[in-house]
Protein backbone atom coordinates (compact mmCIF):
# COMPACT_ATOMS: atom_id res chain seq x y z
CA UNK A 1 0.00 0.00 0.00
CA UNK A 2 0.84 3.67 0.10
CA UNK A 3 3.26 4.71 2.46
CA UNK A 4 3.77 8.55 4.11
CA UNK A 5 7.05 9.70 5.05
CA UNK A 6 6.05 12.89 7.44
CA UNK A 7 8.88 15.41 7.51
CA UNK A 8 9.49 18.63 7.69
CA UNK A 9 6.95 19.80 10.52
CA UNK A 10 6.97 22.99 13.22
CA UNK A 11 9.73 22.21 15.37
CA UNK A 12 13.07 23.85 15.73
CA UNK A 13 15.08 20.38 13.94
CA UNK A 14 12.66 21.03 11.01
CA UNK A 15 15.72 21.34 8.48
CA UNK A 16 17.09 18.17 9.64
CA UNK A 17 13.60 16.36 9.16
CA UNK A 18 13.76 17.47 5.81
CA UNK A 19 17.05 16.07 5.00
CA UNK A 20 16.02 12.51 7.22
CA UNK A 21 12.82 12.48 5.39
CA UNK A 22 14.04 12.83 1.70
CA UNK A 23 16.78 10.35 2.59
CA UNK A 24 14.16 7.24 3.78
CA UNK A 25 11.51 8.59 0.71
CA UNK A 26 14.38 7.87 -1.52
CA UNK A 27 15.23 4.66 0.18
CA UNK A 28 12.03 3.32 0.48
CA UNK A 29 11.26 3.86 -3.04
CA UNK A 30 14.43 2.43 -4.54
CA UNK A 31 13.32 -1.10 -2.57
CA UNK A 32 9.99 -0.62 -4.73
CA UNK A 33 8.00 0.81 -1.87
CA UNK A 34 5.27 3.27 -2.68
CA UNK A 35 6.29 5.99 -0.67
CA UNK A 36 5.74 9.73 -0.83
CA UNK A 37 6.93 12.74 1.89
CA UNK A 38 4.01 14.40 3.18
CA UNK A 39 5.27 17.76 4.92
CA UNK A 40 3.14 17.98 8.41
CA UNK A 41 4.89 21.66 8.47
CA UNK A 42 2.53 22.20 5.79
CA UNK A 43 -0.12 20.51 5.56
CA UNK A 44 -2.77 19.48 8.05
CA UNK A 45 -4.36 16.32 9.59
CA UNK A 46 -6.96 16.68 7.30
CA UNK A 47 -4.95 16.46 4.24
CA UNK A 48 -2.70 13.57 6.13
CA UNK A 49 -6.38 11.35 6.12
CA UNK A 50 -7.06 12.08 2.96
CA UNK A 51 -3.39 11.11 1.28
CA UNK A 52 -5.01 7.79 1.65
CA UNK A 53 -1.34 6.13 3.53
CA UNK A 54 -1.94 2.53 4.41
CA UNK A 55 1.00 3.15 7.40
CA UNK A 56 3.27 6.37 7.76
CA UNK A 57 7.11 6.52 8.93
CA UNK A 58 7.73 9.30 10.90
CA UNK A 59 11.33 11.37 9.89
CA UNK A 60 10.14 14.11 12.52
CA UNK A 61 12.34 15.62 14.87
CA UNK A 62 11.53 17.39 18.10
CA UNK A 63 8.37 19.31 18.61
CA UNK A 64 4.55 17.95 17.25
CA UNK A 65 6.67 15.07 15.59
CA UNK A 66 9.10 13.00 17.56
CA UNK A 67 7.08 14.04 20.95
CA UNK A 68 3.99 11.87 21.72
CA UNK A 69 1.20 14.40 20.37
CA UNK A 70 1.75 13.18 16.51
CA UNK A 71 1.54 9.81 17.88
CA UNK A 72 -1.61 10.39 19.91
CA UNK A 73 -3.51 11.68 16.71
CA UNK A 74 -2.04 8.42 14.49
CA UNK A 75 -3.32 6.28 16.76
CA UNK A 76 -6.79 7.82 16.80
CA UNK A 77 -6.95 8.13 12.96
CA UNK A 78 -5.75 4.36 13.44
CA UNK A 79 -3.14 4.98 10.88
CA UNK A 80 -0.11 2.68 11.62
CA UNK A 81 3.06 4.64 12.04
CA UNK A 82 6.98 3.27 13.18
CA UNK A 83 8.77 4.02 16.24
CA UNK A 84 7.21 4.38 20.01
CA UNK A 85 3.65 5.27 21.03
CA UNK A 86 2.97 7.82 22.95
CA UNK A 87 3.76 7.59 26.01
CA UNK A 88 7.56 7.05 25.27
CA UNK A 89 7.51 9.79 23.02
CA UNK A 90 6.39 12.20 25.22
CA UNK A 91 9.01 10.75 28.09
CA UNK A 92 12.06 10.61 26.14
CA UNK A 93 11.30 14.30 24.68
CA UNK A 94 10.77 15.34 28.25
CA UNK A 95 14.99 15.09 28.97
CA UNK A 96 13.85 15.54 33.08
CA UNK A 97 11.36 12.68 33.22
CA UNK A 98 13.57 10.85 31.39
CA UNK A 99 16.36 10.83 33.91
CA UNK A 100 13.40 10.00 37.04
CA UNK A 101 12.37 7.27 35.25
CA UNK A 102 15.82 5.78 34.36
CA UNK A 103 17.20 6.99 38.17
CA UNK A 104 13.99 5.01 39.73
CA UNK A 105 15.54 1.69 37.56
CA UNK A 106 19.32 2.38 38.99
CA UNK A 107 20.33 3.61 35.33
CA UNK A 108 23.59 6.04 35.25
CA UNK A 109 22.44 9.38 34.10
CA UNK A 110 24.50 13.15 35.37
CA UNK A 111 23.44 14.65 38.42
CA UNK A 112 21.04 17.53 37.69
CA UNK A 113 18.59 20.89 38.93
CA UNK A 114 15.87 21.65 37.00
CA UNK A 115 16.14 25.94 37.01
CA UNK A 116 12.85 28.24 36.83
CA UNK A 117 13.42 32.00 36.93
CA UNK A 118 13.63 32.14 40.78
CA UNK A 119 15.91 30.05 41.03
CA UNK A 120 19.27 30.47 42.78
CA UNK A 121 21.80 30.03 40.27
CA UNK A 122 24.53 30.31 42.33
CA UNK A 123 23.20 28.00 44.77
CA UNK A 124 22.88 25.05 41.86
CA UNK A 125 26.33 26.09 40.29
CA UNK A 126 27.56 25.39 44.30
CA UNK A 127 25.46 21.73 44.46
CA UNK A 128 26.95 21.00 40.99
CA UNK A 129 30.00 22.09 40.24
CA UNK A 130 31.18 23.50 36.97
CA UNK A 131 30.96 23.30 33.93
CA UNK A 132 27.41 22.73 33.98
CA UNK A 133 25.68 21.73 30.74
CA UNK A 134 22.31 24.08 31.17
CA UNK A 135 19.62 22.57 28.06
CA UNK A 136 16.02 23.14 26.89
CA UNK A 137 14.43 19.57 28.09
CA UNK A 138 11.97 19.57 25.40
CA UNK A 139 14.68 20.43 22.19
CA UNK A 140 16.97 18.47 20.14
CA UNK A 141 20.28 18.59 17.89
CA UNK A 142 21.63 20.73 20.58
CA UNK A 143 19.84 23.93 20.13
CA UNK A 144 19.87 26.04 23.26
CA UNK A 145 22.34 24.19 25.01
CA UNK A 146 25.21 26.13 26.61
CA UNK A 147 28.12 24.63 28.18
CA UNK A 148 28.85 26.71 31.44
CA UNK A 149 32.51 27.01 32.66
CA UNK A 150 32.10 30.06 35.02
CA UNK A 151 29.33 31.64 36.86
CA UNK A 152 29.28 34.85 35.52
CA UNK A 153 27.74 32.93 32.27
CA UNK A 154 24.86 31.08 33.48
CA UNK A 155 22.16 33.71 33.66
CA UNK A 156 22.91 33.97 29.79
CA UNK A 157 22.96 30.21 29.28
CA UNK A 158 19.80 29.88 31.01
CA UNK A 159 17.99 32.67 29.43
CA UNK A 160 19.27 30.89 26.18
CA UNK A 161 17.69 28.29 27.01
CA UNK A 162 14.37 29.55 28.56
CA UNK A 163 13.59 30.79 25.04
CA UNK A 164 12.69 27.02 24.16
CA UNK A 165 11.62 25.62 27.35
CA UNK A 166 9.63 26.72 30.87
CA UNK A 167 11.83 24.81 32.81
CA UNK A 168 15.30 24.59 32.45
CA UNK A 169 18.08 21.54 32.83
CA UNK A 170 21.27 21.96 34.71
CA UNK A 171 23.43 19.00 34.07
CA UNK A 172 26.90 17.95 35.75
CA UNK A 173 29.12 17.95 32.84
CA UNK A 174 30.94 14.71 32.24
CA UNK A 175 34.35 14.84 30.87
CA UNK A 176 35.32 11.85 28.45
CA UNK A 177 34.16 10.63 25.21
CA UNK A 178 30.97 11.29 23.22
CA UNK A 179 29.09 7.78 22.67
CA UNK A 180 25.83 6.97 21.07
CA UNK A 181 24.22 3.55 20.35
CA UNK A 182 21.39 3.00 17.94
CA UNK A 183 18.41 0.29 19.28
CA UNK A 184 16.20 -1.27 17.31
CA UNK A 185 13.15 -3.88 18.23
CA UNK A 186 11.24 -3.78 21.40
CA UNK A 187 10.57 -5.63 24.49
CA UNK A 188 12.38 -8.74 24.00
CA UNK A 189 13.59 -8.53 20.96
CA UNK A 190 15.17 -5.04 21.63
CA UNK A 191 18.78 -4.97 20.07
CA UNK A 192 21.25 -2.63 20.31
CA UNK A 193 23.90 -1.88 17.20
CA UNK A 194 27.67 -1.17 17.47
CA UNK A 195 28.81 1.73 19.46
CA UNK A 196 29.71 4.70 17.50
CA UNK A 197 32.33 7.54 18.93
CA UNK A 198 31.90 10.98 18.14
CA UNK A 199 34.90 12.98 18.09
CA UNK A 200 34.45 16.76 17.45
CA UNK A 201 37.46 18.78 16.65
CA UNK A 202 37.41 20.66 20.30
CA UNK A 203 34.92 18.33 22.04
CA UNK A 204 31.77 19.98 21.39
CA UNK A 205 29.52 18.53 18.85
CA UNK A 206 26.45 21.11 18.72
CA UNK A 207 24.57 21.93 15.81
CA UNK A 208 27.22 23.24 13.45
CA UNK A 209 29.58 19.93 13.86
CA UNK A 210 25.93 17.60 13.51
CA UNK A 211 25.20 19.16 10.35
CA UNK A 212 27.30 21.75 8.40
CA UNK A 213 31.19 21.45 9.17
CA UNK A 214 32.84 18.15 7.92
CA UNK A 215 35.46 17.93 10.19
CA UNK A 216 33.28 15.64 13.23
CA UNK A 217 35.07 12.18 13.24
CA UNK A 218 32.93 9.40 13.60
CA UNK A 219 34.35 5.66 14.88
CA UNK A 220 32.49 2.91 14.46
CA UNK A 221 32.75 0.33 16.21
CA UNK A 222 34.42 2.23 19.13
CA UNK A 223 37.50 1.57 20.18
CA UNK A 224 36.79 0.21 23.87
CA UNK A 225 37.39 -2.99 25.36
CA UNK A 226 34.88 -5.65 24.82
CA UNK A 227 33.31 -5.83 28.45
CA UNK A 228 32.61 -1.92 28.29
CA UNK A 229 31.43 -2.14 25.16
CA UNK A 230 29.10 -4.62 25.85
CA UNK A 231 27.46 -3.20 28.86
CA UNK A 232 27.48 -0.15 27.08
CA UNK A 233 24.99 -2.09 25.09
CA UNK A 234 23.28 -3.43 27.53
CA UNK A 235 22.60 0.05 29.34
CA UNK A 236 21.60 1.16 25.89
CA UNK A 237 18.96 -1.67 25.34
CA UNK A 238 18.11 -1.09 29.50
CA UNK A 239 17.05 2.49 29.15
CA UNK A 240 15.18 2.28 26.19
CA UNK A 241 12.73 -0.64 27.41
CA UNK A 242 12.74 1.64 30.51
CA UNK A 243 10.86 4.22 28.89
CA UNK A 244 8.83 1.53 26.90
CA UNK A 245 10.51 2.39 23.43
CA UNK A 246 9.48 0.42 20.12
CA UNK A 247 10.83 0.27 17.12
CA UNK A 248 14.19 2.24 16.48
CA UNK A 249 15.96 4.91 19.13
CA UNK A 250 19.40 6.07 19.82
CA UNK A 251 20.53 6.85 23.11
CA UNK A 252 23.45 9.07 23.62
CA UNK A 253 26.22 8.75 26.10
CA UNK A 254 29.31 10.03 28.11
CA UNK A 255 31.92 8.10 28.78
CA UNK A 256 33.82 9.37 31.61
CA UNK A 257 37.83 9.51 32.56
CA UNK A 258 37.53 6.20 35.12
CA UNK A 259 35.66 4.62 31.99
CA UNK A 260 32.00 4.92 33.66
CA UNK A 261 28.99 5.43 31.01
CA UNK A 262 26.57 7.68 31.64
CA UNK A 263 23.27 8.17 29.97
CA UNK A 264 22.45 11.57 28.13
CA UNK A 265 19.33 10.98 26.28
CA UNK A 266 17.49 8.75 24.09
CA UNK A 267 15.72 10.28 20.50
CA UNK A 268 13.05 8.30 19.73
CA UNK A 269 12.90 9.46 16.31
CA UNK A 270 17.16 10.13 15.66
CA UNK A 271 18.39 11.62 12.53
CA UNK A 272 18.23 9.40 9.51
CA UNK A 273 20.96 12.26 6.98
CA UNK A 274 23.44 11.12 4.95
CA UNK A 275 25.51 11.33 7.68
CA UNK A 276 23.37 10.25 10.32
CA UNK A 277 24.54 7.55 13.51
CA UNK A 278 21.39 5.54 12.95
CA UNK A 279 22.56 4.26 9.57
CA UNK A 280 26.40 4.36 10.63
CA UNK A 281 25.82 1.75 13.13
CA UNK A 282 23.49 -0.11 10.77
CA UNK A 283 26.41 0.03 8.33
CA UNK A 284 28.82 -1.40 10.55
CA UNK A 285 26.42 -4.26 11.65
CA UNK A 286 25.70 -5.49 8.20
CA UNK A 287 22.47 -3.28 7.40
CA UNK A 288 22.15 -1.02 4.51
CA UNK A 289 20.24 2.25 4.91
CA UNK A 290 18.14 0.97 2.93
CA UNK A 291 17.55 -2.41 4.76
CA UNK A 292 17.40 -0.31 7.73
CA UNK A 293 14.56 1.74 6.28
CA UNK A 294 12.96 -1.09 5.54
CA UNK A 295 13.44 -2.70 9.12
CA UNK A 296 11.75 0.70 10.91
CA UNK A 297 9.12 0.51 8.06
CA UNK A 298 8.09 -3.55 8.86
CA UNK A 299 7.31 -2.15 12.54
CA UNK A 300 4.86 0.45 11.84
CA UNK A 301 1.75 -0.55 14.13
CA UNK A 302 -1.02 1.77 16.15
N1 LIG B 1 17.61 15.15 17.29
C1 LIG B 1 18.44 14.70 16.19
C2 LIG B 1 17.69 14.68 14.93
C3 LIG B 1 19.03 13.38 16.50
O1 LIG B 1 18.97 12.98 17.62
O2 LIG B 1 19.56 12.73 15.61
MG1 LIG C 1 17.96 14.62 21.15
Amino acid sequence: GRVGVLYGGRSAEREVSLMSGQGVCEALRSAGVDAHLFDTGRYTLVDLINAGFDRVFIALHGRYGEDGTLQGALELMGLPYTGSGTLASSLAMDKIMTKLVWLQQGLPTPEYAVLRPDTDLAAVAATLGLPLIIKPPHEGSTLGVTKVGALDELREAYKLAARYDDDVLAEQFITGRELTVAVLGSGKSTRALPVIEIVAPDGNYDYEHKYISNDTQYICPAKLDDALSASILEIAEQAYMALGCDGWGRADFMLDEAGKPWLLEINTSPGMTSHSLVPMAARADGMSYTELCLEILSTASC
